[in-house]
């Protein structure tokens, strides 16, 4: 592995896992290759822009002639796809660039790695592809793949022609299932990002049904650790849940978020539920542990942090929050915000 293109990169964890590995590794050049969609931001990538080793090439994943150039211009090796439409709610709004990115882009994305004879596919998943799990179960890898809402039925779609090209093809693939990632440069329509903001302005926070949804919120850099270990000694065909192994209900998360940032609890706003809501995703990360891997972070510290960065980062999220982030927040809020308390 040297040429490594990381798609996606401009997005969240994908800004984080590039910043992580050029810090990490000297012998890494590292090709962001990202569309920049609304998600895309090339301010995540600010502290590594002057680096020689890390090169920007604006492109759609689900293009091929993009891709198969830039795999040829800079001479790569191996391939990591953050690249994905990734917010649920929209993809309940309109579901149709979530297929267009994550099942023909990621099928354009394999054939590339097949037709140039690249060492390895890492394909970024979410444990959303297991669907709804019952209390006392944690998924495991080989576990059936129950995917319920467009983005998640899109990644799952994803993660079998990924498998597919390893058993037709024998192609160098291996796949991470990451839990709810919280952290720097996360876009403000996912909760954590969305509340803390909203806790800044004296907004309210809008908890969908009754907040006992339960998510394994893990940190930022632990998932990129992990991903980084399994491109170094992950098993080619094989797929790594990735998570702190501990999920906690939303409402508790909220408490946290809220006590951390110093703002009162009356700014919890209960409103409609989300349509086909997974109440409860839990992970059995017996396998990523066994690699060697352990989180760093449980999820109240990675509140925590995630909050403080919030706080000292509004140069960031400010100018987000005024763009095409205020149509979307009038389409997905108005009308529940205008109802009574539910
Ligand atoms: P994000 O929405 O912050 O970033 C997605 C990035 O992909 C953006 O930079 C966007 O411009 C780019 N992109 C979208 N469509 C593209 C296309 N067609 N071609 C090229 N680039 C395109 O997402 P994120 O939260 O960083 O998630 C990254 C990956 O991790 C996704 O595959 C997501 O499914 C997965 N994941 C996310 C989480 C989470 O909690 N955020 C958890 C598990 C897995
Ligand atoms: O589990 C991994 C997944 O985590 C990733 O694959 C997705 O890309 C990522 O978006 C995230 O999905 P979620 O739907 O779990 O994340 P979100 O931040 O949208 O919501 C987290 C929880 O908070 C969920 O139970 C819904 C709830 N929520 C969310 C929003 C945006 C609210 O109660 N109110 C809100 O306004």
């Amino acid at each position: 592995m040297k040429n490594i293109l990381v798609t996606g990169g401009a997005g969240f964890i994908g800004s984080n896992f590039v910043i992580h590995m050029l810090g990490k590794y000297d012998g890494y050049n590292i090709v962001v290759f990202d569309k920049l969609t609304y998600a895309g931001n090339r301010d995540n990538l600010l502290e590594v822009s002057d680096d020689p080793r890390y090169h920007f090439v604006r492109g759609d994943i689900a293009d091929e002639a993009a891709v198969d150039a830039a795999v040829q211009q800079y001479q790569i090796d191996t391939i990591v796809n953050f690249a994905a439409e990734t917010h649920v709610d929209r993809s309940i709004m309109d579901p149709d660039a979530f297929i267009k990115t994550s099942v023909y882009g990621t099928y354009v994305l394999l054939e590339a790695t097949k037709k140039f004879g690249l060492e390895r596919f890492h394909q970024i998943s979410t444990d959303e592809v297991y669907g709804h799990i019952p209390a006392g179960y944690s998924s495991r890898e080989g576990d059936s793949l129950v995917p319920r809402s467009p983005y998640a039925a899109s990644k799952a779609s994803a993660d079998m022609l990924v498998n597919s090209y390893f058993i037709t093809y024998d192609l160098p693939v291996t796949i991470t299932r990451g839990s709810n990632n919280i952290g720097p440069y996360q876009y403000p329509e996912k909760v954590i990002p969305l509340f803390a903001t909203n806790a800044m302005d004296g907004e309210q926070l809008p908890v969908y049904g009754d907040g006992r949804q339960m998510r394994e919120y893990q940190y930022v850099l632990d998932h990129c650790q992990a991903i980084d270990l399994v491109l170094h000694k992950g098993v080619v065909g094989e797929a790594y849940n990735i998570g702190t192994g501990v999920e906690m209900e939303n409402m508790t998360m909220v408490e946290i978020l809220l006590k951390a940032l110093g703002k009162p609890m009356s700014l919890i706003r209960h409103v409609e539920d989300r349509p086909g809501h997974d109440r409860r995703y839990s992970l059995n990360i017996d396998k990523i542990k066994a690699l060697g891997w352990e989180p760093q972070h449980t999820a109240e510290e990675a509140i925590i942090k995630t909050a403080k960065w919030y706080q000292e980062n509004e140069w960031w999220w400010r100018k987000i929050k005024s763009g095409e982030f205020k149509a979307y927040y009038q389409a997905q809020y108005g009308a529940r915000l205008a109802e009574e308390d539910q």
